[in-house]
């Protein structure tokens, strides 16, 4: 970077500077509008060389996720003097009121225009409180509790300096090879809007400006959850039709909750890098949403369209991302190497450069930096909330929620306290380390509550709980399966504790084979073969293909990756102390041949939903496998309860509505007992005819109802003709008229159904 002579030598600090305060609403510097902070934005700009503008678009990793010895040597040798220099506008990773102090105050006092840095992180499930990976809290179902997690999490980690937050990742993933299955929502554009939403306002809060409140970032845009194959980072290659209609929705919900930031995503869209896209960045996001936020690139992602294939050299990928509207760089170096020098030869305009320095000033002043920058870098505060009490309540309550039971033959479940012995098996059964799940740098592993601790908690004193690992989840040794099997023999019930470590889901957590990894299955099977009674407790951050267990195994709760307070979620529905009510938010396939799958397909022009039973000349040239049904093992939306509910059939307000008539659709939901429970509600349409094909069911609304025992609740839904918009044979989105069905049910299966018409 060529070095610029300062003229000016500025001491004070940018607070006194700028006489700023942050009384005026964020909104209106997000609009762009010309309220008093935007005209202290434009003066500072004025003000600013053109490397210091750069700087302010550049980010860095620290490279440090503990306190510590390592936090001393960092903070002197690397990064102190680049922050002199303007050279960075924020690190991520870092964290610790103390440190992000110290670092801020270099940047304040030290630096020629004070202006303070940005702390980033992947605070993807909770800080250090950890809560349920997001597709498990997806599974809850229940916006509610999803925005309380995400509210503590913003409320641990702003403590601890980070004010911004690489979350939520809302990527639609209808692959379960891809690794990042777990960061997301799941499988629908609806569910994973919901959630993009709640997750947005957890982070956000009411304002950006308070002290216990960080930018959320909604990534990665766009389409990263489709890579062929399942394979990380590989290629997106899709019509626009389904980009708009199945990926894209979740991003616009986050957008729309008011998120701050979006990060651009490592893969190229249609032959075009997203991070250089703009297609994606310009006309949609700028464009068409209306987004004034700042984007951030993924992690050299600007850097990597050299190897994508789309710019020669990294001058000129950097000059292609800025001017698509990329603001901030992350760890590519791109824009600090590269724009200075474009700008001195002529061959890049400035003003795109300004634009994203906008961009990211007005983060700094929305977050309330310029006001006060030490205000998320509270020692004090950070002691009292880091895993406050009242926290780790709201990470046990939102992974009870998360818990999904797949199957539960002969009410084997729930669990009676007294039982004499209790066997408990399993590579994850007595795994401290593994319960905080991928992305979770800050939660540490000595905290997590076992599986087997969980138990030993809830269990009767009078109960004997043995445990035995039975195997390895890397090592495929087989010595230590006799010694579980006899442990289950002596047991009454036996709990398998199976399934995926932290690191094998997540970034570059990507697999071809979706079963039980390692040896795993072998000890299920030699557990199975005692003829004592087996509860599976899977863990995973994916769907699995889990065909053996369903067939073997009496009762199955998924509970993917719970965080904190796993063992004490588990043992609370185990024993039933929580009855179930978590859903699928991605279906599980038989086998991995039937991936890609999920619910909300197109029904071809030769469906075939049968079993195999009709002859063969039924079935022959029909849209099917030789080797397996079409049908998934669970579908989406799929979850048991230790109740059975009861629903009535559909009423409809009307058969017919106009397009600015309103439907009422309403069930009645008996619980036959033996619990009280709560069941989630879910709706879906279909529209018959359109004038391109229509996906065989999407949802279009859920409710979380609990009800008690024996009791009935009505629950209602209203359907408008918006909620039928599509994008028609001329990409108008809009609903067409024709007729509809309509599906109420407990998953996108065990529905009631009925139809109606929307007309003109
Ligand atoms: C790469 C990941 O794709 C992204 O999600 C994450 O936020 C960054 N690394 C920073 O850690």
């Amino acid at each position: 970077m060529k070095r610029t002579l300062y003229a000016l030598i500025f001491t004070s600090t940018i607070t006194s500077f700028l006489g700023c305060s942050t009384q005026e609403p964020a909104e209106q510097v997000a609009s762009g509008g010309k309220g008093p902070k935007n005209d202290k934005i434009e003066k500072l700009i004025a003000q600013m060389t053109v490397d210091e503008k750069v700087g302010q678009l550049n980010f860095y990793v620290g490279d440090l996720f503990n306190t510590g010895p390592t936090v001393r040597t960092t903070e002197s040798d690397k990064f102190n003097d680049l922050i002199k220099q303007g050279e960075l506008t924020g690190l991520f990773n870092v964290h610790g009121a103390a440190y992000t102090r110290r670092l801020q105050q270099i940047a304040v006092e030290e630096s020629r225009l004070g202006i303070p840095l940005l702390f980033g992180a992947d605070v993807i499930h909770g800080f250090k409180t950890v809560f349920p990976i997001p597709l498990a809290s997806a599974a809850s179902w229940d916006m509610q509790a999803i925005e309380k997690a995400e509210r503590v999490a913003a409320i641990e980690s702003t403590a601890a300096g980070i004010t911004f937050n690489f979350a939520p990742m809302v990527d639609i993933s209808r692959d379960p090879r891809w690794g990042r299955m777990a960061e997301g929502a799941g499988e629908d554009p609806y569910l994973g809007s919901q959630v993009a939403m709640a997750r947005v306002r957890g982070f956000q809060g009411e304002s950006l400006s308070e002290a216990k409140t960080m930018a959320a970032c909604v990534k990665h845009f766009a389409a990263y959850g489709a890579p062929e194959g399942g394979r990380d980072y590989n290629t997106v290659d899709m019509s626009e039709r389904s980009l708009r209609e199945t990926y894209l929705p979740p991003y616009k919900a986050g957008i729309d909750a008011g998120a701050a930031t979006i990060m651009t995503s490592f893969n190229e869209l249609n032959g075009v890098p997203a991070s250089g896209n703009e297609f994606l960045l310009r006309d949609i996001l700028r464009g068409e949403w209306g987004f004034k936020g700042m984007v951030v690139s993924d992690w050299q992602s600007i850097n990597e369209m050299v190897a994508h294939g789309n710019v020669e050299n990294i001058a000129e990928a950097a000059s292609m991302a800025l001017k698509a509207g990329v603001d901030m760089d992350m760890m590519g170096d791109a824009y600090l190497e590269e724009i200075p020098r474009l700008i001195e030869e002529g061959k890049f305009e400035e003003k795109h450069l300004d634009e994203a320095v906008r961009n990211v000033l007005k983060l700094k002043f929305d977050l309330g930096l310029f006001d006060d920058p030490y205000r998320y870098s509270d020692t004090a505060r950070e002691s009292q909330e880091i895993r406050a009490k009242q926290h780790l309540d709201v990470a046990r309550d939102v992974a009870k929620r998360s818990i999904v039971l797949l199957k539960n033959e002969d009410h084997l479940l729930p669990l009676n306290k007294e039982t004499g012995t209790i066997a408990v098996i399993g590579p994850l059964a007595n795994n401290q380390a593994d319960m905080n799940g991928t992305w979770s740098f800050f939660g540490e592993a000595q905290h997590p509550v076992t599986f087997l601790q969980g138990i030993k908690n809830v269990a009767s004193p009078n109960t004997e709980v043995v445990y035995e690992e039975g195997c390895d989840l890397y090592d495929d040794s087989k010595d230590k399966i006799a010694r579980a099997v006899s442990a289950a023999r002596s047991a009454d019930v036996v709990i398998m504790a199976v399934g995926e470590s932290a690191v094998m889901n997540g970034e570059a957590g990507s697999r071809s084979n979706i079963q039980l990894p390692g040896i795993q299955l072998d000890l299920m099977k030699a557990v199975v073969a005692t003829g004592k009674p087996v509860v599976a407790v899977v863990m995973s951050g994916r769907a699995l293909d889990l065909s053996w267990l369903d067939e073997n195994v009496a009762s199955i709760l998924e509970v993917w990756t719970l965080g904190s307070e796993s063992g004490h979620a588990i043992a609370d529905v185990l024993f039933g102390d929580y009855n179930p009510a978590g859903k699928l938010p991605v279906t599980f396939p038989r086998n991995v041949g039937q991936v890609p799958i999920y619910y909300n397909h197109k029904n071809t022009g030769r469906p075939y939903d049968g079993d195999y039973s009709e002859p063969k000349s039924e079935r022959v040239y029909k849209s099917k496998y030789r080797d397996v049904q079409n049908t998934p093992l669970y579908p989406f939306g799929h979850g048991l309860s230790y109740s059975t509910f009861e629903y009535s059939d559909i009423r409809l307000s009307a058969d017919t509505i106009g397009f600015d008539q309103t439907l009422k659709a309403s069930v009645k939901v008996t619980n036959k007992g033996p619990y009280d429970g709560e069941e989630v509600v879910q709706l879906y349409v279909r529209d018959l005819v359109g004038s391109v094909t229509r996906p065989v069911k999407e949802l279009k609304g859920f409710t979380k109802v609990m009800i008690k025992n024996g009791e009935t609740k009505e629950v209602e839904f209203e359907i408008t003709s918006d909620d039928l918009a599509f994008y028609t044979i001329d990409m108008t989105h809009k609903a067409e008229p024709g007729a509809f069905h309509l599906f109420i049910g407990s998953s996108s299966e065990r529905v009631k159904q009925t139809g109606f018409y929307l007309k003109n």
